[in-house]
């Protein structure tokens, strides 16, 4: 397995995201927590939102009928999205959601608690108290953000005490604009504009950490490319690897996340414990150059 330096946490570069926790039996849930850990994925993603709160809940009735010892997990979790009505960085807002995901995860802190999506609203010294508030009261051990771009986080940075450590961002071999933005520069391509600030550049040059959510969608979930026919090219070359490599096409696409040089962690979306382990098998593929490449240009995307 490759681990990733996130701020003082050496974390596995397969992070196991709990989106789609709630809609499975307590028993599969069970199953699935435990093969993550037997695996050595031991960095859980959550959000207050979750299936409503469930996936957090339904994780904690997890690790209590399997008792395992809390610092055998890294949890993370998010929150700033109330669905539906608004994005709320209050100090308030920001406590609260907190204090409900530890009672949810049946824990006395988050290792790591992100900012989900940007409030317009936001005032940077409302978010600096309540980072103030968690960190103190033991409750917040490290923080980061999501979908925010290098001045958002520049702004924050402005007032907080606290490191960044992390900005969790869509990204995969069929999204991958924050990849083509770096490449088709000064042209007038598809793949040009930086819809994000270069934010895969900032990343790299604050050492904060990228975590790819939806590695196998593309669009705004819009869909998986994994053996859709839309994405042929791109699956024959995924499945050739996978063959010279000995794994599914889904590591292969999990290690050319991890292939490229920032501090990439891959946040998976399976509910089942067989397709995580064939995803996770992938931390273990160093993708050759050509074959980053190739994958990249199977995708759609160009090279001037
Ligand atoms: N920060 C954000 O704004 C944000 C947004 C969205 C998600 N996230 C995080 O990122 C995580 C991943 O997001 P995601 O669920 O969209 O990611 P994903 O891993 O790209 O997609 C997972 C979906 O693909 C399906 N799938 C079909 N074939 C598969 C295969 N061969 N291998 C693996 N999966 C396959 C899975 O179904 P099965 O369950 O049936 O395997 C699942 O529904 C979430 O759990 C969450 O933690 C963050």
């Amino acid at each position: 397995m490759k681990y990733v330096a996130v701020g003082n946490y050496k974390l596995p570069a397969v992070a196991v995201g709990c989106m789609g926790l709630a809609g499975a039996e307590e028993k599969q849930q069970r199953e699935f927590v435990s093969a993550a850990l037997d695996a050595g994925l031991n960095f859980f993603d959550h959000a207050d939102i979750y299936g409503g709160g469930e996936c957090e809940s339904a994780f904690g009735r997890a690790v209590k009928a399997l008792k395992i010892p809390r610092d055998k997990l890294v949890l993370q979790s998010k929150c700033g999205i109330v669905p539906g009505k608004m994005y709320d960085f209050s100090k308030e807002h920001i406590v609260e959601s907190v204090n409900g995901s530890i009672r949810r995860l049946g824990t006395d802190y988050l290792d790591l608690l992100l900012l989900h999506r940007p409030d317009a609203l936001f005032e940077p010294d409302e978010v600096a108290e309540a980072f103030d508030e968690l960190e103190r009261a033991g409750k917040v051990r490290a923080f980061g953000v999501s979908n925010m771009h290098p001045y958002q986080i520049e702004l924050l940075k402005s007032r907080i005490g606290q490191a960044i450590v992390a900005d969790q961002l869509q990204f995969s071999a069929a999204h991958a604009g924050m990849v083509s933005c770096g490449m088709e520069v000064n042209m007038l391509t598809a793949g040009a504009p930086s819809h994000d600030g270069y934010i895969l550049d900032y990343c790299r040059l604050k050492e904060i950490a990228v975590q790819a959510w939806s590695p196998f969608r593309y669009g705004f979930f819009e869909g998986v490319f994994l053996d859709d026919p839309k994405f042929e090219k791109l699956n024959g070359v995924l499945a050739r690897l996978g063959e010279k490599y000995g794994v599914f096409k889904s590591a292969i696409a999990a290690a050319w996340i991890l292939r490229h040089p920032a501090k990439m962690q891959v946040i998976t979306g399976t509910s089942k414990a067989a397709r995580l382990l064939e995803i996770a098998a992938g931390a273990d593929v160093v993708l050759t150059r050509e074959e980053w490449y190739e994958v990249y240009l199977a995708a759609g995307y160009m090279l001037p």
